[in-house]
């Protein structure tokens, strides 16, 4: 791709994506569609799905093939977010720049909306138009990398781990840390980009690059979502940014910004280094790298 202007490429397929989303949302009006239209549609940058249609771009694939499954990525990971607000997980009440999902409508509302979010999700992924074998392994990767080997073992380390801050040892930290920004935040992101590549009929060492670009891009990705937590404009972000109080363990709060972000552009560095088989083909996914730092929301 010629002189990529990400900027416009993000906002073109973001609106791509949210068209999509709203002709897929359930039209009834029952409090869990309601919850679910709510939270979709409230915003977000849609970078999951994005990733989705880059990876299948770059193996000859096309947008319109994979938007159900761009779309079922979504899903999943707005179901993460309306969890992930809970009072029993970090307590939030702003989401996307409005009330988050439980002080619009409940906590078991929420709850309920997050799990018919989930469920969706693999509905949806199935309706990609591609070949039956590769949707099988694109189902399959959402599952294990969403599931209990994925993101949930993220959530599950970052919010059950009391008592990590009472372990004085910085090293086991900085390994509780990894394994936080790897699980809960690029797992997902891997996911979309496999996902993308393996409707498009990918080889297996496209898929392997793209593991080594969607990892170091998450990690940056999670590490600049814990600084801005802290220094965004918060009407910016949308969120109004709530690991001080719950006393996380982020890259913010345990080396501090200027190392944090030294760590984070090492990372864009090795993402970008991983796409270096794909030459001139890539050009673009060095942009959306560089994005996971510059981004302020
Ligand atoms: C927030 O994700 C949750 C994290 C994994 C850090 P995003 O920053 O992509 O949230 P939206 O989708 O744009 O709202
Ligand atoms: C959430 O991480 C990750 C998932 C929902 C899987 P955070 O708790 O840091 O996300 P924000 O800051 O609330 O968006
Ligand atoms: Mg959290
Ligand atoms: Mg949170
Ligand atoms: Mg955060």
């Amino acid at each position: 791709m010629q002189k990529v202007n990400l900027k416009k490429y993000l906002s073109k397929k973001a609106k791509y994506v949210n068209s999509a989303l709203k002709r897929f949302l359930p039209k009834d009006n029952s409090v869990i569609s309601q919850g679910m239209r709510y939270s979709v549609m409230a915003g977000g940058k849609r970078l999951r799905p994005i990733c989705v249609f880059l990876a299948a771009e770059l193996f000859g694939g096309k947008a319109k093939d994979v938007l159900p499954a761009a779309c079922a990525v979504e899903y999943l990971h707005t179901y993460s977010l309306v969890h992930d607000d809970l009072p029993s997980m970090d307590n939030d009440d702003l989401r996307r720049g409005m009330p988050t999902n439980h002080k619009k409508f409940g906590e078991a509302a929420a709850i309920l909306c997050g799990d018919a979010l989930l469920t969706e999700a693999f509905n949806l992924i199935t309706k990609a138009n591609a070949e039956d074998k590769n949707i099988n392994k694109a189902v399959n990767v959402l599952a294990d990398y969403s599931g209990y080997k994925g993101m949930i073992a993220g959530q599950a380390e970052d919010t059950l781990e009391t008592g990590s801050w009472s372990e004085k040892n910085k090293e086991i930290l900085e390994k509780k840390l990894k394994f936080i920004q790897i699980k809960k935040t690029a797992a997902l992101i891997v996911a979309s980009l496999k996902i993308g590549a393996l409707l498009a009929d990918a080889d297996e060492k496209g898929l392997k690059s793209l593991e080594a670009y969607g990892t170091n891009i998450g990690i940056a990705f999670q590490i600049t979502d814990d600084i801005l937590d802290v220094y965004a404009d918060k009407r910016l972000l949308g969120k109004n940014g709530s690991d001080a109080d719950n006393d996380k363990l982020t890259a913010l709060s345990l080396f501090g910004k200027e190392e944090a972000e030294r760590i984070a552009y090492r990372h864009i560095n090795k993402a970008k280094n991983a796409l270096s088989i794909f030459g001139d083909k890539a050009e673009i996914f060095l942009h959306l790298a560089d994005y996971m730092t510059s981004r302020n929301c």
